[in-house]
């Protein structure tokens, strides 16, 4: 059974040939999309050695192995053949941004791209818009204590326009307005309360801007 934040990814993830999993570790997304026919192969790849072989050694046990390619590499780097969907997950902003921009050409032809980054949404949200990643889902998911956020993105040739609220809250996000979200923006303004506490601020236009949103939600 996959946890709530992969299963939240599944629900991105619409029905296609091929994808790839960068930095899959022990393989459990592609192992469900291809169980569920949702995927019909599966590229399975990590830079490291130890969870691609985790990763071989569950999809034998799930059954799954004779359509999965698996590839130890840095992101894309050796890997260069199609595919239709690409999820990177379970990382920070750095690596994700890192893996997309060295192999920006490649990404640009995805269809479908998932990012769930554990680290500094609003810069991989504006790394995502100023590289013309349009941003065309999110979701939010609350597994035990962590809220995780799921951004679904594909390129597009015009430049994007967008304004503060669309990185700290994000594009889709800020329309959400449901008891999940309102406990999301709490959390955000609690952790922002404390970096302007810390500076000796009074406040911060972040803060402003999650209030207003929170204002938003209330009177809903
Ligand atoms: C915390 S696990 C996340 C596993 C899974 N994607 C998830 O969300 O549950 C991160 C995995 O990414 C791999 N990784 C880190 N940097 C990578 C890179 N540049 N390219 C491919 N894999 C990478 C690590 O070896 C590790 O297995």
């Amino acid at each position: 059974m996959l946890n709530l934040r992969l299963q939240h990814i599944v629900k991105m993830i619409q029905p296609c040939d091929v994808l790839i999993d960068i930095g899959s570790d022990h393989g459990f997304l592609p192992i469900h999309l291809l169980k569920n026919r949702i995927i019909q192969r599966a590229v399975i790849c990590d830079i490291n050695a130890q969870p691609l072989q985790s990763a071989i050694k569950n999809t034998r046990i799930a059954q799954v192995e004779d359509r999965c390619t698996f590839v130890q590499s840095n992101g894309l780097r050796n890997h260069q053949e199609a595919v239709d969907a690409a999820v990177i997950a379970g990382m920070g902003y750095e690596t994700i941004a890192q893996i997309i921009e060295q192999d920006l050409k490649h990404f640009r032809v995805i269809d479908q791209i998932i990012l769930q980054s554990n680290t500094h949404l609003d810069k991989l949200r504006a790394f995502l818009l100023t590289h013309k990643f349009k941003i065309i889902d999110e979701s939010l998911v609350k597994d035990r204590k962590h809220f995780y956020v799921i951004i679904k993105v594909r390129y597009q040739e015009e430049l994007l326009e967008f304004d503060e609220s669309d990185l700290w809250i994000g594009p889709v996000l800020k329309h959400r307005k449901d008891d999940l979200m309102f406990q999301y923006l709490m959390q955000l303004h609690r952790t922002e309360t404390k970096v302007i506490k810390g500076q000796k601020k009074e406040s911060s236009k972040k803060i402003q801007v999650i209030q207003t949103y929170l204002d938003i939600i209330q009177t809903s």
